[in-house]
């Protein structure tokens, strides 16, 4: 797995190692993150008014995006940002879910973004829980036909679910997956139940576009902020592409960025394991980190280690760098 080298003094040498399968950028917290995310947008907005063309935003809702829609509306109120030509595309909906409901994203949607700025209402698409059973499969054909004709999603906004999901594409959901009706993972409406009386009360099902539909947004940004990510973070990032982890489909796209706070970064091995990476800066707290690891992986005693052990886990730099120290 690992790419070695001879360096001239023998010893072997671990080069640098890129773990991640998409482009990640790591910000100290989640505010800069976010204002990054949401200059980024405003820029690309600009940029399209500035030749007359309106632009198709795929939105997401949930608690990731929040602090993005703050900067947006703050860029509209205090730098006239504009969103005339915005045209607006939401990625879900619960179902069923009346639109004025505490919990739906309709609701959310115009109390973090819509309500706030100038985008026409006309523009603005949120799937809609409200219509009968029978109507869905033809609303959801509806919907993307309706993503088509605006162009296609420009810029689609993602957060991503402890389960893997992308919109509420759940474990399971194919590459090619469309707008659709879709059941709720167990631990998605576990994690939803903070915004309901009771976890009884999470809707079983949502409207939401598919990870085909998302896959054909021209720039995606994936967006996750704190630990309890760290770990679905690794996996989609780092993983194999699997229909277990939908998120993980985003490798295939050809321009994802993916914006993490340093907490849901820690499971990235460059993070937990720079060593692996190649890029050490051997300090106390490092060198601890790889000694315990190196004899959990090896399964034995720290004292019981040998100068094979730590070459044959990337760890021959700690033995040059000890060496060297005495
Ligand atoms: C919401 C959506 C979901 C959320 C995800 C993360 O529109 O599509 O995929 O992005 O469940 O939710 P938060 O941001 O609340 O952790």
């Amino acid at each position: 797995m690992k790419i070695k080298e001879k360096a001239s003094t023998g010893y072997l040498k671990y080069e640098l190692k890129n773990f991640e399968k998409l482009p990640v950028k790591i910000w100290e917290d989640s505010v800069e993150a976010s204002r990054h995310v949401a200059r980024s947008v405003a820029l690309a907005i600009r940029q399209r008014q500035q030749d007359g063309e309106h632009i198709v935003l795929g939105l997401a809702t949930g608690s990731t995006p929040i602090k993005v829609y703050e900067e947006l509306v703050r860029l509209h109120k205090e730098e006239g940002l504009s969103f005339q030509n915005v045209i607006s595309f939401n990625l879900d909906e619960y179902y069923p879910m009346p639109k004025e409901a505490q919990q739906s994203y309709w609701r959310f949607m115009h109390e973090y973004l819509f309500d706030h700025v100038d985008i026409l209402p006309e523009n603005i698409h949120i799937p809609d829980g409200t219509l009968p059973m029978e109507k869905i499969a033809d609303y959801c054909e509806e919907y993307e036909k309706l993503i088509d004709l605006a162009g296609g999603i420009d810029i689609q906004l993602l957060g991503i679910g402890r389960t893997g999901h992308i919109g509420f594409n759940e474990p399971g959901a194919w590459e090619t997956s469309p707008t659709r009706m879709v059941r709720l993972d167990h631990l998605t409406r576990h994690d939803a139940s903070k915004d309901f009386q009771s976890g009884d009360d999470v809707p079983y099902r949502a409207i939401t576009m598919g990870v085909g539909s998302i896959f054909k947004a021209r720039t995606v940004y994936l967006m996750a902020w704190g630990q309890h990510k760290a770990r679905i973070i690794q996996q989609a990032i780092e993983g194999e592409i699997t229909t277990s982890v939908p998120a993980s489909f985003l490798q295939k796209h050809p321009n994802v960025k993916v914006v993490l706070d340093k907490s849901a970064a820690e499971e990235l091995t460059k993070m937990k394991s720079p060593w692996l990476a190649g890029i050490c800066n051997w300090t106390d707290d490092l060198i601890c980190k790889a000694v315990v690891w190196l004899s959990q992986k090896t399964g034995k005693p720290i004292l019981k280690l040998t100068d094979e052990d730590y070459n044959e886990h990337g760890l021959s730099d700690l033995i040059i760098e000890q060496a060297n120290s005495y």
